[in-house]
């Protein structure tokens, strides 16, 4: 019998003190030792080309040295001081954030998750609303809390319907498995938004919260809708006087190449904005940011304790300049062009892919029986271990597991992205043939 790899001795050290729902990729997971750029080695040795950055969130590429040398010198100053005192990398990284925004007069406060941030955003707009109805999309994917999981609709991921929120659904951007698919972006908008409109007259009691929405849905497949639709769905949120929240936990940063917010492609500024993942690079940084009017609407003290610590706010600084001096939402604008004129071929060629959809590098494909929708996610599975088999880390998601996900650090190079799209499509051949 072959001598026990470190993977194997893991995964069953894992197996023994983790949940059973805190699952890995690959038939036989992989661990990572260190990273450097787009590039990872695990734990045998290994290097592979890294185009998920654990879920979006390396952004700027591992180790990146900007980061690693403000850790550093944070560490070496203090680690925490809660924000009961000044920190300057916690003032600084919020007067960037606020304005960075493009929200007027912002207010930013910081968490350290998503999740996190997303009830923050929700609890201020009920208790500024004084209502606990909120709308949310179909598709969507917003945390794992009581509350984020009330405005989470992904069978998949909703572990519990315990909430004190009274959430209706709207339609949103996944338009494969949509009813109005057939419908062109204008006629696909308009249908979304007359039906937002029923929800509100039929299914709220008139004076609802606000609307939260992904700008383009992360876990949900990156689900994208025609530009301008959350501008059509917020003038009938303003006629109710109704908060709008982009979640821009995914999208942000520049990811989406167009734009630095996923909002800005709809022609609307939200009233909140919440944020995560890849502000940090990979620290656990995440906030909201908002209106001054709302952000200030609790007549209690509110804290986070690990909301704002140095450390964190030191790496979120470092990663936001580097995105900004450096381009980065340029670069994720043309690698994003590369990536869809490499793959749009394929997937036209390729009969049990259904679509690539997405923006910059924020792009998926999803996987069906070929001939219809039906999703398959036996072939997904295949496709994520072809791609492990060489090398090239993707992702997985969607509603029904069959969507890959492809979402390369922001400064990826020329040649790591050809690199990167090479072995995708070998891995699709290699799938398709068998
Ligand atoms: C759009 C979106 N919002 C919120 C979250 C929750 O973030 P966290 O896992 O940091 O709590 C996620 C995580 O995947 C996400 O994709």
């Amino acid at each position: 019998m072959a001598p026990m790899g470190r993977h194997d001795e893991l995964k069953a050290r894992y197996a023994a003190v983790t949940p059973d729902w805190l699952g890995q990729y690959y038939e036989h997971p992989i661990g990572i030792e260190r990273g450097e750029g787009s590039w990872v080695w695990d734990l045998e040795g290994e290097r592979h080309l890294d185009f998920f950055g654990g879920v979006l969130t390396t952004m700027i590429g591992h180790s990146h040295p900007d980061v690693v040398a403000a850790l550093r010198e944070q560490a070496g100053k203090v680690l925490h001081t809660s924000t009961l005192y000044f920190s300057e990398p916690h003032v600084e990284l919020a007067e960037l954030i606020a304005d960075l925004s493009g929200i007027p007069d912002a207010r930013v406060f910081f968490t350290t998750s998503g999740t996190e941030a997303n009830d923050t955003a929700i609890m201020l707009a009920t208790v500024y609303r004084r209502s606990n109805q909120i709308l949310a999309l179909r598709n969507s994917y917003h945390g794992r809390s009581p509350t984020a999981q009330a405005v989470t609709a992904q069978r998949g991921w909703s572990a519990t319907s315990h909430s004190g929120l009274a959430v209706s659904w709207v339609h949103g951007g996944y338009r494969l498995r949509s009813p109005f698919r057939d419908l062109d972006d204008e006629a696909y908008t308009r249908a979304c938004v007359d039906d937002l409109v029923q929800v509100i007259d039929m299914t709220t009691a008139g004076d609802v919260a606000a609307m939260i929405a992904e700008p383009i849905q992360g876990v949900g497949g990156f689900a994208t809708p025609p530009d301008g639709f959350f501008g059509a769905m917020k003038k009938v949120l303003d006629a109710h006087d109704i908060l709008f929240i982009s979640d821009e936990v995914q999208t942000g940063w520049g990811r989406t190449g167009d734009h630095f917010w996923g909002y800005e492609a709809h022609g609307v500024v939200p009233d909140l904005l919440t944020f995560a993942k890849g502000v940090g690079n990979g620290t656990a940084l995440a906030g909201v940011v908002g209106r001054a009017e709302v952000m200030n609407c609790l007549d209690v003290l509110s804290f986070s304790t690990f909301g704002g610590n140095p450390l964190s706010c030191a790496a979120g600084l470092a990663t936001i300049r580097a995105v900004l001096r450096d381009d980065l939402q340029a670069n994720a604008a043309r690698q994003g062009r590369r990536l869809a004129e490499r793959l749009d071929p394929v997937v036209a060629r390729t009969d049990w892919i259904a679509e690539r959809r997405g923006r910059g590098l924020m792009q998926a494909i999803e996987i069906v029986h070929p001939g219809g929708l039906e999703p398959d996610r036996a072939r997904t599975a295949a496709l994520m271990e072809a791609c492990r088999d060489r090398h090239l880390l993707v992702g997985k998601g969607g509603l029904y597991g069959n969507v890959i996900r492809i979402a390369p650090m922001l400064d990826v190079s020329d040649a790591d992205l050809d690199e990167g799209v090479d072995r995708l499509c070998d891995a699709i051949a290699a799938v398709d043939a068998d």
